[in-house]
């Protein structure tokens, strides 16, 4: 399963851009309100930081069916390719997508809820649709069930359209989607962190440390052999 960051905070996107193997960043208008500011500046630092390979998903925040069009061409024309363009799961949501997906913009629709929002986000040409996970698990209703079925329902027709999950709360909703065939999943820096931390693999680092230490005092691995090839 493919991995995004769901922030728009610089020097998370740094650091797990340099040390985690991510695909892109995700925003949204509340994660860019939380860093203020300069919102077109904050926008294109994030491209200059993760590259043009990578994808920048980006949220529009017009409603109505020809601003949004505008809004979301400015948005690709500013930050370049690979940048996906997301649309909320509404009536003229799914009208944009199939616009924008006819035209090659990329899509992903976002704030779903059902199998059923996303099989349309789907039929309408979207690149990705986005289930809200702990959105959905917080109303007693069953968003790993749904991505589960989203997925089934994508191989069955043969779309193209990928599911990125998205919403999480704990470490363990990334793997229960991954388990059902979720495709990608977008994640923010503190879930991120502790998909990789863990109390035993930190004990059992400084245990080959203090081994290695008892035994051979502080020279390396590494002086050892550069003294070798000398
Ligand atoms: C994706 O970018 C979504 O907008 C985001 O994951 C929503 O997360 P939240 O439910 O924590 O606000």
């Amino acid at each position: 399963m493919k991995i995004l960051l769901d922030t728009a905070n610089l020097d998370d996107i740094r650091y797990f851009n340099t040390y985690f193997p991510i695909e892109g960043v995700t925003t949204n208008p509340t994660i860019l309100s939380k860093e203020g500011g300069d919102v077109l500046a904050q926008l294109k630092a994030i491209r200059d930081i993760i590259g043009e390979d990578k994808e920048l998903h980006v949220q529009v925040t017009e409603t109505e069916f020809e601003k949004i069009i505008e809004e979301a061409r400015l948005i690709v024309d500013y930050l370049g390719i690979n940048t996906v363009v997301k649309i909320p799961a509404t009536d003229v949501g799914l009208r944009v997508t199939k616009y924008l997906s006819d035209r090659g913009i990329s899509v992903t629709v976002t704030a779903v809820l059902t199998a059923a929002q996303a099989m349309l986000a789907s039929n309408a040409g979207a690149s990705y649709v986005a289930p809200y996970i702990s959105r959905s698990e917080n109303l007693c209703a069953d968003g790993v069930g749904t991505v589960a079925d989203i997925a089934k329902i994508f191989e069955i027709s043969g779309t193209d359209t990928k599911i990125l999950a998205a919403s999480f709360k704990t470490a363990k909703e990334v793997l229960d989607v991954a388990v059902v065939g979720c495709h990608s999943a977008t994640i923010g820096s503190h879930i991120m962190k502790m998909l990789l931390s863990h109390t035993t693999t930190d004990t059992s680092i400084a245990g080959f440390v203090r081994d290695w230490e008892g035994a051979f005092g502080k020279t390396t691995l590494l002086k050892l052999l550069k003294e070798k090839n000398k």
